[in-house]
């Protein structure tokens, strides 16, 4: 069926999808339109970041640039990362005070993005400046609307975005409040770039059939099993999705143990076995909760390393990858060493994230002369709904799902 984008979706709907989608210039730009500044939320930063009211600092939307506030008030502002007079960026780094003021030709805004200064606005020694009519009342960047969810501020440039527990659904607010439980502290972070469309990374984080195929990490060290309790919650309206699973619990814990010794005859053995070593913080057994909100939001729990993820497009084929590792304000001192080893699991370098990262660059430079092919989807079925299995793709056809719909393709 044609669209106003002429982009041809293959028959088969949701279990195929077509290598053009991430190799199309309009494409990429419509999704700006449509996607990014369009009525989805988009993850900002986190509401700790910005504990203290003045605070500022620089995020993205997209590929927009954006900033986001905690004004006196204490409540979050967010407007586009640009200045009004000739489009420097506004915000270069984090900060507090009660003003942004631009570097370029010192114009000030006030925490909301209002405008409240132009420098020798009237010219010096009754020469120059800016015409008598000129008047910076009323003058304001464009501004997003903000809410926060959990401790996570999200921003939207849309007025008709549902609100953010709406438009999470039920079953992925309540995944995020499993996590988000209470207080947090801020272990760090790092940026990394995947040299692939972002679309790529946003379908890997869904598609949870791979993760005992790819991830050697935990076939070489027995760590992954088919006989795992888990599943597929695909949520809101098919784009958000979570994959869980339990893979220590006691029973299963033993069958680790066992299952370290043979890997010891087979050569392959931790040489400190204290890196899985974890707690059931959240009392369910679950050890991996992947959680995606459309369209780039990330929350894991792996074991105990807990951290939110960032997806950034930097054009068609380059994408930014910021993550935030965090614990909780209570954590002992044992459970500090236990997060910080286990962050050694996730991360550009991460013993199991890392493949992530290389594998949406093999899919990326296999793409030359693929247009006209597709992508075959039908793992679980035709499907994007939840399923008790990881053994589907149903998170990934969710994806597309919600994609297609916003992209009107
Ligand atoms: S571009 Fe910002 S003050 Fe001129
Ligand atoms: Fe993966």
């Amino acid at each position: 069926m044609r669209n106003d984008l002429d982009f041809a979706w293959p028959r088969e709907g949701l279990r195929r999808v077509p290598y053009e989608i991430y190799t199309r210039d309009d494409i990429y730009a419509e999704e700006r339109g449509r996607i990014f500044m369009g009525a989805t939320w988009n993850y900002l930063c986190l509401e700790i970041e910005l504990p203290y009211p003045g605070d500022y600092r620089a995020s993205f939307v997209g590929d927009v640039p954006v900033v986001v506030t905690r004004g006196r008030d204490g409540a979050f502002h967010a407007f586009e990362n640009r200045c009004l007079h000739r489009g420097a960026t506004l915000c270069l780094k984090p900060g507090n005070g009660a003003a942004l003021s631009c570097v370029y030709h010192n114009w000030s805004y006030d925490l909301t993005g209002k405008l409240t200064g132009v420098a020798f606005q009237k010219g010096v020694n009754g020469k120059g400046g800016m015409p008598p009519e000129f008047s910076i009342a009323d003058r304001r960047i464009r501004p997003l609307r903000v809410e926060s969810f959990a401790g996570l501020v999200f921003g939207t440039f849309s007025d008709v975005t549902p609100p953010i527990e709406t438009y999470l659904g039920p079953e992925i607010a309540a995944r995020i409040r499993r996590v988000m439980a209470k207080p947090i502290r801020l272990m760090g972070g790092v940026s990394q770039y995947l040299h692939s469309n972002w679309k790529i990374y946003a379908d890997n984080l869904r598609d949870s059939y791979h993760a005992s195929l790819l991830h050697l990490f935990y076939t070489t060290f027995k760590l992954n099993r088919l006989s795992q309790q888990g599943g597929i919650i695909v949520g809101g309206d098919g784009g958000n999705h979570v994959s869980y699973s339990k893979m220590l619990t006691d029973r299963q814990s033993a069958d680790y143990d066992a299952a370290d010794i043979r890997a010891q005859q087979d050569g392959f053995s931790l040489a400190d076995p204290s890196l899985l070593k974890g707690r059931d913080e959240f009392g369910d057994g679950i050890t991996l909760q992947i959680l995606t909100v459309f369209p780039g939001f990330v929350l894991h729990q792996i074991q105990n390393s807990l951290a939110v993820r960032q997806i950034l497009p930097k054009g068609l084929g380059e994408t930014e990858l910021n993550w935030t590792y965090f614990g909780f304000e209570d954590d002992d001192a044992a459970m500090k060493t236990i997060r910080l080893k286990q962050t050694n699991l996730v991360g550009p370098g991460g013993y199991v994230s890392m493949e992530d990262g290389a594998v949406v660059g093999f899919v990326q430079r296999a793409l030359p002369g693929a247009a006209g092919d597709a992508s075959i989807v039908e793992m679980g079925g035709a499907g994007a709904t939840s399923q008790d299995t990881r053994v589907t793709e149903a998170a990934v056809r969710g994806f597309w799902q919600t994609y297609r719909e916003r992209m009107g393709i």
